[in-house]
């Protein structure tokens, strides 16, 4: 068995996500995490959340509180999201560990030994009236290139151009709103990424043939464009600090690494972390340091993170000179959109993953989000989609059919499964079937293809409505009782298969569909297809329960809420 290292992009500390950061990162990962495990292999996957930089301080700085408490709140308030969608990380850290300052200084300190890291003199913005450099978001302006008078000095967030601080027009402090600010001189640590152009092409060119092909098409345009050395240390008191035994000039000034230079290395960091709060993981090295390649290593991100993943972090880890493991798989995702238009943090605008918890459990949103993944294509959220989806996939084809045939089963039979009756043809017809589909989810599983998985998920629950149509146990039972009771019987071990290979995309329902049946030492382990053909798993005799409702059906009225609470068009 194969040992799978699995990462997905750190979100960013301020503030709680929306479904399209869920959908095109953490969800995807969690469910090929889970898949994996159920198939017995060596998984870790490791997440955690991204705290340095601008956006941080300025964040906690409207809240009135102090950075480190602002992250320390708000890293707990996104875990217990993540927890309510069963989001089952083996350890979602924080990138401002202690584990991570010694990593990322590690790094920096082996880049420079290796020549990769120059220190140079730049011009940088600096208020006199707030005594400190303003970098990034620190300074407010009009954009050069659209006249958009509220661009940051990071990017204009109207036309998405990426600028310097030094290019706006009329700046002003975001801290104190002066205006008598002042370009000064100040020396700034640089990663000479263009010396590791090569390398990164060679390595990209290694891997770009089995990478999704959103994901090689945006490392080859950076690579094209040609790596630019840039600076990877700001002015900002939150950060990983310059160490002091190799920059003291610069430690002393209180410089800390760009927030881009140790979110990545935080994948380490964390693993680094996992193992440090229990003696048992100690061995966290061999996930990183793979000399012998046993790990496979797949990261979940957007698509705006992919040169970072694809050409930078790469460049980083070849540039340090040491095994550090690299990504094998870059599974990437387009935009999720509210009606077509942007979901966005800043503005509030669509639904954020703490008020979908609220409204329905963590199982409607996790397979809605997976079966409409943004994979080829972006991906439109709508209510009535999202309503019509859950009424029919999950409500009707999957939920009413575990209530139905266990139901009809206990007022027929009792609280054992049935005995009676000899598969015949349609049961045989029936293990075909299930074996043909069930083959076509892993396929589509091991290929991280999660739309056309869940669309062969739905095709196995829609088998069962089928063969119970066919069959008609509620008719049957008038002239063959045995008959009855073989139907009832096989469609309770597709019940209990359900549980096992929907675990991925719903745990929560999986496992009381699985608990259904008191079956000794029953585990989820996964079944493999030639196995699930018999459907025999479940013998007679098993004592069963029924369920409550799996999944509430959504009436218009939920609708017209949702739409109502939410805004239904695009803004
Ligand atoms: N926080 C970043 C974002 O939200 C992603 C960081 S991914 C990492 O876009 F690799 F840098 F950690
Ligand atoms: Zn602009």
């Amino acid at each position: 068995m194969a040992r799978h290292l699995i990462t997905s992009a750190l979100p960013y500390i301020n503030g709680i996500k929306h479904l399209g950061n869920m959908v095109g990162s953490m969800l995807p990962a969690d469910v090929y995490s889970r898949y994996l495990r159920q198939r017995g292999h060596d998984v870790l996957y490791i997440c955690a959340t991204d705290e340095h930089g601008t956006p941080a301080e300025l964040a906690a700085k409207e809240q009135g509180l102090a950075v480190d408490e602002f992250c320390a709140q708000a890293h707990d308030a996104q875990k217990a999201v993540y927890d309510g969608f069963a989001l089952a990380f083996d350890y979602f850290g924080r990138s401002s560990s202690p584990e991570n300052r010694d990593i990322t200084q590690h790094f920096a300190r082996k880049l420079n030994e290796n020549g990769f890291i120059e220190e140079r003199a730049i011009r940088q913005v600096y208020s006199p009236a707030d005594g400190r450099f303003l970098p990034d978001r620190y300074v407010e302006g009009t954009c050069p290139h659209c006249g958009y008078d509220k661009a940051r000095g990071d990017q204009c967030e109207n036309c998405t151009r990426v600028l310097d601080p030094t290019d706006l027009i009329d700046p002003r402090s975001a801290i104190s709103g002066s205006t008598d600010l002042e370009v000064r001189e100040t020396k700034h640590l640089f990663l000479l990424q263009s010396k590791l152009q090569h390398e990164v092409e060679a390595w990209v060119a290694r891997h770009e043939d089995d990478w999704p092909q959103l994901a090689s098409s945006i490392a080859r345009k950076w690579l094209n464009e040609g790596l630019h050395d840039r600076a990877i240390t700001r002015d900002l008191d939150w950060g990983v600090p310059v160490p002091a035994d190799t920059w003291p000039e610069l430690a002393a000034e209180g410089k800390v690494f760009y927030v881009w230079f140790d979110a990545p290395i935080e994948y380490i960091g964390a693993t680094k972390e996992w193992a440090d709060q229990d003696p048992e993981n100690r061995d966290w090295k061999a996930w990183w340091y793979d000399a012998d390649e046993t790990v496979r290593y797949t990261e979940f991100m957007a698509k705006d993170n992919v040169p970072f993943h694809t050409v930078m972090f790469p460049a980083t880890e070849l540039g340090v000179r040491e095994p550090w493991k690299k990504v094998d798989y870059v599974k990437a995702f387009n935009w999720l959109t509210y009606y077509g238009g942007k979901f966005s943090t800043s503005q509030k605008r669509g639904v954020f993953t703490d008020q979908a918890l609220e409204i329905l459990p963590a199982d409607y949103w996790r397979y809605f989000l997976i079966a409409n993944a943004p994979e080829s294509d972006d991906s439109s959220f709508t209510w009535e989609h999202f309503t019509a989806t859950v009424n029919k996939d999950l409500a009707d084809t999957l939920g009413n059919f575990v209530n139905r045939v266990l139901s009809f089963s206990k007022k027929r039979f009792g609280e054992e499964v049935p005995a009676g009756g000899e598969p015949g043809a349609a049961e045989a017809r029936l293990g075909e079937e299930i074996a043909r589909l069930l083959a076509e989810y892993e396929e589509h599983m091991e290929a991280l293809q999660f739309r056309k998985a869940a669309a062969a998920l739905r095709a196995l629950w829609s088998a069962g409505n089928s063969y119970l149509e066919e069959k008609a146990p509620w008719l049957e039972i008038k002239t063959d009782k045995d008959g009855a009771a073989l139907t009832l019987r096989t469609a309770m071990n597709l019940i209990h298969l359900y549980a096992v290979v929907s675990e991925p995309f719903i745990p929560a329902t999986a496992k009381v569909m699985r608990e259904a049946f008191a079956l000794a030492d029953d585990t989820a382990v996964w079944v493999t297809a030639e196995e699930a053909k018999a459907l025999v798993f479940v013998p007679s005799g098993t004592p069963f329960t029924v369920p409550p409702v799996l999944f509430a059906k959504l009436t218009d009225e939920d609708l017209a809420a949702y739409k109502e609470r939410f805004g239904g068009e695009e803004g």
